[in-house]
């Protein structure tokens, strides 16, 4: 029997023991209740409610405008439709680079407000003060590392991360000072898979995967992208496991085709 299958609810401890038995950890993004809730329902462990909230609930092109105050709303909401899994917030950009009390008292918001599990947010060494000073106050965090969407003004790109031996060395560095620090799991996004690979053995805490290949302890995918909502968005680690965005243009063009020609409402459809 599957370590998820043997819980209630899963905590960070379910994750730390899903990776101690080999089993693979499943993630999704949520931001509203309705989703959430069938995700939870249909067994995933942990819903992330990204700050890629930004992009696919509030058409940014990226997710440095999203405020605190609006991921709150997404979390608040996605918790009140999860029953089981482990749900993750992120902390958005501007709300935990400024110092560690900064980033403590916004940690302590999205846990009061919401009723999340843990927090996320990006970045190695110049985040550990935060880290240690959030996980010193009972708050799980979620490390990120490679691609760090915050951080798209530096880099100018969203290409793959530490291909060079510098970026590399440095993501591994990030990694183990992460798990240092008292994150109880990392997403490493959009690096080499080999790369990927050897950090994930490299360390106790799971890693978390997007685009960084099949050696991780676990894979995340943006619900917009998987479920084929945000159909523009192509990139070659993604599998698209629907295309809703066809259904429901299709079921879209009936429903205005059954108005206009006077067939809905019939008559069992009114009072
Ligand atoms: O905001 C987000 O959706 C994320 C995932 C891509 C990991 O950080």
């Amino acid at each position: 029997m599957s370590v998820n299958k043997e819980v209630k609810r899963i905590t960070t401890n379910t994750i730390q023991k899903l990776k101690s038995a080999g089993e693979k950890i499943s993630m999704i993004t949520a931001y509203d209740y309705s989703f959430a809730k069938i995700f939870d329902e249909s067994g995933i462990e942990i819903i992330l409610v990204g700050d890629s909230a930004s992009n696919v609930m509030a058409g940014h092109e990226t997710t440095l405008p999203i405020t605190l105050d609006q991921m709150i709303y997404h979390a608040a909401s996605v918790v009140r439709g999860c029953k089981r899994c482990l749900v993750v917030v992120d902390l958005p950009f501007g709300s935990y680079q400024g110092n560690s009390k900064e980033a403590l008292n916004s940690a302590i918001r999205i846990m009061k407000e919401t009723g999340g599990h843990a927090i996320k947010l990006e970045g190695g060494e110049e985040v550990l003060d935060s880290i240690k000073r959030i996980v010193g106050a009972g708050v799980p965090v979620m490390g990120h590392l490679g691609l760090t969407p915050q951080s798209i003004y530096k880099f100018g790109t969203y290409t793959v991360r530490a291909k060079e031996e510098w970026e590399a060395e440095k993501l591994k560095k990030d990694a183990l000072a992460l798990q240092e620090a008292g994150c109880f799991a990392i997403v490493l996004e959009k690096i080499p898979a080999s790369l990927a690979g050897e950090v994930s053995k490299s360390l106790n805490i799971p890693t978390i995967g997007i685009g960084a290949g099949g050696a991780c302890d676990g894979q995340v995918l943006v619900m917009h992208d998987m479920l084929g909502i945000n159909v523009e968005f192509k990139p070659r680690f993604l599998r698209q496991y629907l295309n809703l965005h066809s259904q429901i243009t299709e079921a879209v063009k009936n429903y205005i085709s059954d108005i206009k020609s006077l067939d809905f409402p019939n008559e069992g459809e009114q009072y």
